[in-house]
């Protein structure tokens, strides 16, 4: 509990430091970060696409509001959640960039607080990039996720992979993912700017989260993502035909839930 408190003022640093510069770096710096962050950028779409709701929407981790912007067109109102005051920061200046009317951003740490809305007023909530691997005890977030989704309402979670390739090959070089499973810290190993920040993680199995998320949840997929992209280093994705070949293996891969490869474990969800 002391180790995930100190890990976590750590994540809170990176976030600080990564603020007004993590638009421009972190889907440019590594590969197979790039096309993960395309892979949730296409799901979020398709089921937005399918939502029969589209008065609120809100973003847990918002960060600099990146993924906040893309959904405001198809809702009335987006709010963003993060307990970094300077990602909030960036992403209340980027709103007002962009001229966006119907997002707001509000500083709150989704592990210790409840969620600042009524009781199934949200039509989706997007939890990704990892976001439910960041608290420690899901169980609490899972139930305030409950009480605000409206009934026909969905969320889409992203969890870090304990069985990815990534974290449980011992590689001669550095892959072309910004973060990674370190079990010597039993942290996430995340490069950002030149700089190494461990930030506290719950690793799951598919099997672990399947079952974690069934308590609460009726899954509707699962896949994880980009088994094959996360284990090769950066300079050989220089190459296009490597790039389209491992996008092809990756994409083809997602749903395979035997060997479950990739280092995060995606999962739409809904009501039971
Ligand atoms: C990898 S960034 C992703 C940002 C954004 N979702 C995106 O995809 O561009 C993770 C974000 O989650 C935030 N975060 C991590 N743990 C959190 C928590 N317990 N409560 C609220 N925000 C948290 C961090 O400050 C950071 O901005």
């Amino acid at each position: 509990m002391e180790k995930w408190a100190e890990l976590k003022q750590s994540h809170k640093n990176l976030s600080a430091a990564a603020a007004s510069t993590y638009d421009e770096i972190y889907h440019n710096s590594n590969h197979a970060t790039g096309i993960y962050m395309r892979y949730e950028e296409d799901l979020i779409h398709s089921i937005i696409d399918r939502l029969p709701g589209k008065s609120h929407a809100v973003v847990l981790g918002s960060g600099t509001g990146r993924e906040s912007f893309a959904m405001a067109r198809y809702f009335d109102r987006v709010t963003g959640l993060d307990f970094s005051p300077e990602m909030t920061e960036v992403a209340f200046k980027n709103q007002e960039k962009r001229k966006i009317q119907n997002t707001s951003f509000v500083t709150l740490d989704v592990e210790n607080d409840p969620l600042p809305f009524e009781n199934q007023s949200v039509d989706f909530i997007n939890s990704t990039f990892g976001m439910g691997s960041f608290v420690l005890n899901p169980a609490s977030l899972f139930l305030e996720i409950k009480r605000v989704l409206k009934k026909d309402g969905r969320v889409i979670f992203s969890f870090y992979n304990s069985q990815a390739f990534v974290n449980q090959l011992q590689l001669g070089w550095t892959p072309a993912i910004s973060s990674r499973l370190n079990h010597e810290e039993k942290a996430l190993e995340v490069q950002f700017g030149g700089q190494i920040y461990f930030v506290p993680v719950v690793p799951y199995s598919v099997t672990e989260i399947r079952g974690e998320l069934e308590r609460f949840f009726s899954i509707h997929s699962i896949t994880t993502f980009p088994s094959i992209s996360s284990i090769f280093p950066q300079e050989l994705f220089e190459n296009d035909r490597v790039r389209k070949l491992c996008l092809e293996a990756d994409l083809f891969l997602a749903g395979n839930l035997e060997l479950a490869g990739g280092p995060f474990i995606v999962a739409e969800v809904g009501n039971k």
